[in-house]
């Protein structure tokens, strides 16, 4: 079964409302037309969904619109946190989850990780769930078995409907925003790795069907060498995505 690929732009802490509106403005004409054979995805920061998404509804299958984060409780007590519900209110499609910079940053682990995929998936919508080792655990030759662990942890409790559904971006932290890479059959190795560990808890319809992007220093000029390959099924760009053109660019790579 042939799936479809998908460029996601991750906006991360970048774009004001504002600046949001206008990027997706941009985006639109040069990516219309494209649907059909390749699922563009945005995710800005929270406080541009409203304006991004009413930029999208005009035309809503050009582009599907994500967010970059989200709690897992459906309403509550919980000072500056986002539930499920808000953002399907905003029609968000995609939530990223278990961004390498929420778990540095912010406390995210492979336990909030669950939690949070299986209330994605619980209020409609669908989880890209970001994986990838760093550069130590790459060094010490552990990266296949970091990337296992850290996928079955995020797929627990999930139904192999969902699993089928489900994204997941191998992002290694060490080629996130620094120019460098692995080899796109290095790339390929842990996303068949990852497709694999997928296919032993829900079998081999669902890691058929799920997707695997590839994601950390996606660029115009080396899109195309990971699409190439066949168990990378899109990526997830952070630094190229602020741009249309650049982003385009990528999309285009998909096709
Ligand atoms: P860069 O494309 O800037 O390396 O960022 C990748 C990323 O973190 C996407 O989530």
């Amino acid at each position: 079964m042939a799936r479809r690929p998908m460029v996601a732009g991750n906006w991360k802490m970048y774009k004001t409302a504002g600046e949001g509106a206008i990027l997706t403005q941009n985006i639109e004409p040069l990516v219309s037309g494209i649907w059909d054979d390749v699922e563009v995805v945005v995710c800005p920061p929270y406080t541009a969904l409203k304006s991004v998404s009413t930029v999208i509804e005009l035309d809503r299958l050009t582009m599907g619109l994500g967010a970059q984060d989200v709690h897992w409780e459906h309403e509550g007590a919980f000072t500056g946190a986002i539930a499920p519900r808000m953002l399907v209110d905003l029609r968000c499609d995609y939530v990223i989850i278990g961004h390498s910079e929420r778990r540095e940053y912010f406390g995210e682990t492979d336990e909030t990780v669950s939690k949070k995929a299986r209330a994605v998936f619980a209020a409609g919508m669908v989880p890209i769930v970001c994986v990838g080792e760093s550069l130590a655990v790459r060094e010490a030759e552990e990266t296949e078995t970091f990337v296992r662990g850290q996928v079955r942890a995020a797929i627990e409790g999930l139904s192999a409907e969902d699993a089928s559904r489900l994204v997941i971006a191998y992002e290694p932290v060490w080629a996130i925003g620094t120019g460098r890479t692995p080899t796109p059959e290095g790339a390929n190795d842990v996303a068949r790795s990852i497709r694999a560990t997928v296919g032993a808890t829900f079998g081999q319809p669902s890691a058929i069907s799920m997707r695997v992007l590839y994601g950390g220093s996606v660029k115009p000029e080396n899109a195309a060498m990971f699409f190439a390959e066949p168990d990378i099924d899109g990526a997830l760009v952070g630094g190229a995505a602020l741009e249309a053109s650049s982003f385009a660019a990528i999309v285009e790579a998909a096709r």
